[in-house]
């Protein structure tokens, strides 16, 4: 054995642990005793294995990828860390694909449950041989650090992104729901599985936008395909069972029959909202807590199954699965155009909002059909709403009225600024594409190859 062998044996190594099942970390702590390695944090959930990872300076992170809210992404993302490399090795069912899944994704290995003698003595050695391999790329220049500006270095567990803003008609909330939905699930941006809900509780549209219809005679004379069901449907289904099985009657199954998919070379799960102002009219959604429990656990549900969901929600916050999507929602994108009645709006809304959620740092302005000809600054609109700009998105009547009107989301066909702007917002939930645009020229060849595609 060599120095440098023994010296890597001998060093005291800090993980964080990241665990579904606490009868690991048991098995876990005693397969460690007296092997040089300390666990630091055990934890459930993936945001705050990232989180300590990074502010205990941990050497390493041991993961269960069934972690609430874990993605691939995150392994890659502790490994560049700026700082140091943190890398991870993977704690998987051995029945499962999971551990090599991980290993595609950046993780330095695996090791199976339960955990056994075998695969204990395995931990330690694959932790030792991990940080020591991640050290030598980082000193060798093979793994460059990467500096995600640092408001998005997270960006990988906003899963939940609500648009809203407190201003009815022509703020582009569905517009812009739609349109990130299908970037963020579009095979050559993001190809992630997404989930749009539309839970505007006054009537929904994005089914509409994205080319569905529940009006049997457009159907039949236009070859749209018809909507059987929707959040009405959903709803008025659980709350027929709320009294006996509560939020229990929501499952991912019992969600698929609800969702459709939009279009064949996208990942893309829609829940129609409501087809018609009648419906939110209906003598189940006078129970606002049961609605708003039912709004919540649907978020719940559908967080673990995709890795975005996107939720269009309709102006007053108090209303149940609008205040249900704002809650569960890790960021809010609140969509401002500059008209003096939004601004207005916008800014009256947020001491409430202040009062509700006690910081609005999860609340980002997006300036929307944007157009400094309209009289209003881009400067004038930050400062009275308050909230910090994420993106500027530019007007454009033409490209946004012509992609409603044929069914495709500008943000596949645009190359002007309209669909650039809401492509460079999508990649800022996927800090790899972030970064690469940074770079090189990569993502202009994305982009290319996004928009002749369609
Ligand atoms: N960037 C843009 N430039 C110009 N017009 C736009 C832009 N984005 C969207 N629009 C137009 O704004 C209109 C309203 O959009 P949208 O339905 O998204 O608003 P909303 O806030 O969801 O309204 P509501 O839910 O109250 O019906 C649409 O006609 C759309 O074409
Ligand atoms: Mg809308």
């Amino acid at each position: 054995m060599s120095d440098t062998q023994h010296a890597i044996r001998d060093t005291q190594l800090n993980i964080v642990a990241g665990f579904y099942n606490y009868a690991d970390v048991q098995a876990l702590e005693r397969y460690l005793a007296g092997s040089g390695v300390t666990i630091l944090s055990a934890v459930q959930d993936a945001q705050r294995a990232f989180d300590d990872a990074i502010n205990l300076e941990a050497d390493a992170v041991l993961l269960c990828p069934q972690v609430t809210g874990y993605r691939h992404q995150m392994v890659m993302d502790l490994l560049l860390h700026v700082e140091r490399p943190i890398p991870t090795v993977g704690l998987v069912e051995a029945t499962s694909d999971d551990g090599r899944a991980m290993v595609a994704n950046g993780a330095k290995g695996f090791v199976t449950l339960p955990l056994d003698e075998v695969q204990g003595a395995k931990v330690v050695t694959l932790l030792r041989a991990a940080v020591d391999e991640a050290g030598k790329e980082r000193q060798a220049g093979q793994v460059k650090a990467r500096a995600v500006p640092s408001s998005r270095l997270q960006a990988w567990q906003e899963k939940v992104v609500t648009i809203w803003v407190p201003k009815g008609g022509g703020s582009t909330r569905t517009t812009l729901a739609v349109n990130l939905a299908v970037a963020l699930s579009h095979a050559s941006l993001g190809n992630q599985p997404v989930c749009l809900l539309d839970f505007d509780m006054a009537k929904g549209d994005a089914h509409t936008m994205l080319g569905f219809t529940a009006n049997p005679d457009h159907a039949r004379r236009r070859g749209w395909p018809l909507l059987e069901r929707g959040l009405f449907d959903l709803v008025t289904w659980t709350a027929s069972r709320w009294g006996q099985q509560g939020e229990g009657a929501i499952t991912p199954v019992m969600l698929r029959n609800y969702t459709v998919r939009w279009g064949e070379d996208s990942q893309l799960d829609l829940l129609p909202g409501l087809y018609a102002p009648h419906q939110a009219d209906a003598r189940e959604f006078d129970n606002r807590q049961m609605v708003y429990q039912m709004g919540r656990r649907i978020v719940e549900v559908v967080r673990q199954m995709y890795a975005f969901v996107i939720i269009d929600v309709g102006q007053d916050f108090t209303r149940p699965l609008h205040r249900a999507a704002l809650e569960a929602a890790n960021e809010v994108l609140v969509t401002v155009p500059p008209t003096w009645t939004a601004v207005v709006d916008a800014a009256n809304a947020m001491p409430p909002l202040k009062h509700r959620f006690g910081d609005l740092s999860k609340f980002k302005l997006v300036l929307t059909r944007y157009s400094p000809d309209f009289g209003l600054s881009e400067k004038e609109i930050i400062q009275e709403v308050g909230l910090t700009r994420l993106v500027t998105i530019p007007h454009d009547a033409v490209v946004a009225e012509t992609s409603i009107n044929t069914h495709t989301p500008f943000v596949l066909t645009d190359e002007g600024p309209l669909g650039e702007a809401v492509r460079e917002l999508a990649a800022t939930y996927l800090p790899y594409l972030a970064e690469k645009r940074r770079r090189t020229s990569l993502f202009a060849g994305l982009r290319r190859a996004l928009v002749r595609e369609v």
